[in-house]
């Protein structure tokens, strides 16, 4: 018998954009566009931010540090491996959050982790998840252990290394599924199993975190909770280490769509999802594929006749929810050049930004100039202002002019005028057409050893004056990065997107540890 909705049981949210969503290759991020894609995650509603791994690097340490002071309401977790040295420094950052900071300690449980990775024994394994949790308690009740690849850990050594941890006071025990390895009804067994046979379960809370190696993770987390899990960890777009994590957005909308066979709830507030994933696409470059569920653009989009018919009969013939339940207000016209700057800034606000007066009068600057080129300025277009004219944290390298001159009969050349570091400096360049004669003379100026890994020209909006959007992907040793532009004109967008990315790229701190 179905259950009433009141009765539905919270499923906690704990959004890992910020930590493994940032493993993901190129989108890391500044401690400014964390705070950023921080406050989105405030106005959500989820109820754990995992800000970061503060023994990283600097800056993730700073990020998780800052995070913990300026952001209120959902709890700050800090990952840290079982080390005490990790678990200080974890402390450290996260003390600001006062009762909200939360330690999260992990280590790996599976035998070939144990074997290859760590050397170590089960005993030992277990001795040190214990004592890494008696430290954690040692400075805030809030603690979470992790078994890294759970899934693939002998059941029984997973029911006794759980067992002993909540002992050792963990408040939250994570059963990950680390490679994306599970099945569904293979993971509802595992989490069923804990709960049936650690006795102690019912003191803590468990989480799970899957990977989407095989596409499972949403699936395997939705089993999980119909198995007694109570907390999901995801992230938005699914971004996370490989093939991604649990995406937020489809596990929040699965629950909520399906109150008939789904007996739970989240506290997340649905009408943030869009403009949660636009900010983070929009800070990573990371784009979100068309059919991709609840926020690709193609997610609510009708094309088919026989469906345009239904729909303009009944729109729950082929909606199972509708796009305003997710955030989506319809692309249409919004700002045009006799816009005034009061319309701007409520439009901008809508979107998610909340921009201070100099910034927004920047922004609306370049909108004006933007209105001028194009006859329809579009909510997508906006996000591109935004992201490009007003997010560039940290300008060493700014484009000041290009020329450029091509044709059949010509061989391209590209006059570049840039300043470095408030320098002006310029050069020309020949090339094999004039994106690639533009970027070997930003090349030649910033005298840059990075290598492009890929270069992507797409259209922000229809229309032959529509903006195009360049995305650019730079590796430098072990660093990579994306560099997003966008300009009417292509050949501007290319230079944007390679300066975001060469900014980007002087900025990023070296991890000194490989990412997990
Ligand atoms: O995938 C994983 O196992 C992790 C843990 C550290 C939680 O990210
Ligand atoms: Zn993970």
């Amino acid at each position: 018998m179905a259950t009433k909705k009141s009765e539905h049981k919270t499923i906690k949210i704990f959004d890992t954009t910020l930590r493994d969503g940032e493993q993901s290759p190129g989108a890391s991020m500044t401690i400014s566009e964390k705070l950023r894609i921080a406050s989105q995650l405030v106005k959500l509603k989820v109820d754990v931010i995992e800000a970061g791994f503060p023994i990283a690097s600097e800056g993730d340490f700073e990020a998780v540090k800052k995070i913990a002071q300026t952001i209120k309401g959902p709890e700050i977790a800090g990952l840290c491996r079982s080390s005490f040295k990790d678990i200080d420094r974890a402390w450290e950052a996260l003390q600001y959050a006062g009762d909200r900071g939360r330690i999260h300690t992990f280590i790996a449980t599976s035998d070939i982790h144990m074997k290859y990775k760590l050397k170590m024994s089960p005993k030992e394994v277990l001795e040190s998840a214990v004592k890494a949790v008696k430290r954690a308690k040692s400075y805030t009740p809030n603690v979470e252990f992790s078994c890294e690849d759970a899934v693939r850990t002998e059941i029984k050594f997973l029911a006794e290394i759980v067992g002993a941890v909540i002992d050792a006071g963990a408040t939250v025990v994570n059963i990950p599924d680390t490679v994306g390895y599970t099945i569904p009804f293979e993971y509802f067994n595992i989490i069923k199993y804990l709960k049936d046979n650690v006795a102690n379960v019912e003191n803590a809370t468990i989480s799970v975190h899957c990977h989407n190696d095989l596409g499972l993770s949403v699936a395997n987390s939705i089993a999980a909770v119909q198995a007694g899990a109570g907390q999901v960890e995801c992230t938005i777009n699914g971004i996370g280490e490989r093939a991604g994590n649990c995406s937020l957005e489809e596990f929040v909308m699965a629950i909520k769509t399906r109150p008939d066979i789904l007996p739970f709830k989240t506290n997340v507030a649905s009408e943030h999802l869009t403009p949660a994933s636009r900010l983070l696409t929009t800070v990573t470059g990371i784009v979100v594929q068309p059919n991709k569920a609840i926020v690709g653009a193609n997610a609510f989009a009708h094309e088919a006749g026989i469906h345009q018919h239904g729909m303009l009969m009944d729109k729950t013939t082929y909606e199972i929810m509708t796009p305003e339940s997710v955030g989506l207000k319809s692309s249409s016209l919004v700002l045009g050049k006799h816009s005034g700057r009061h319309a701007f800034k409520k439009r901008l606000e809508e979107l998610g930004y909340d921009l201070d007066d100099e910034k927004l009068n920047q922004a609306f600057e370049r909108f004006k100039a933007l209105a001028d080129l194009k006859k329809e300025v579009f909510d997508e277009d906006l996000d591109a202002l935004v992201a490009d004219e007003i997010m560039r944290a940290h300008e060493v390298y700014k484009l000041s002019h290009i020329t450029v001159t091509c044709g059949s009969f010509a061989v391209a050349t590209a006059t570049v005028q840039m300043e470095i570091e408030g320098n002006p400096v310029r050069t020309a360049e020949l090339g094999d057409g004039p994106v690639d004669a533009t970027l070997k003379a930003i090349k030649k100026l910033t005298k840059t050893k990075a290598k492009l890994q890929q270069y992507n020209v797409g259209s922000i909006t229809g229309g032959t004056d529509a903006q195009g959007e360049v995305n650019v992907r730079l590796a430098e040793g072990s660093r990579t990065v994306i560099g997003k532009g966008s300009s009417t004109d292509i050949i501007e967008a290319s230079a944007k997107a390679y300066i975001d990315a060469l900014n980007k790229l002087h900025f990023k701190v070296e991890r000194p540890m490989e990412s997990l």
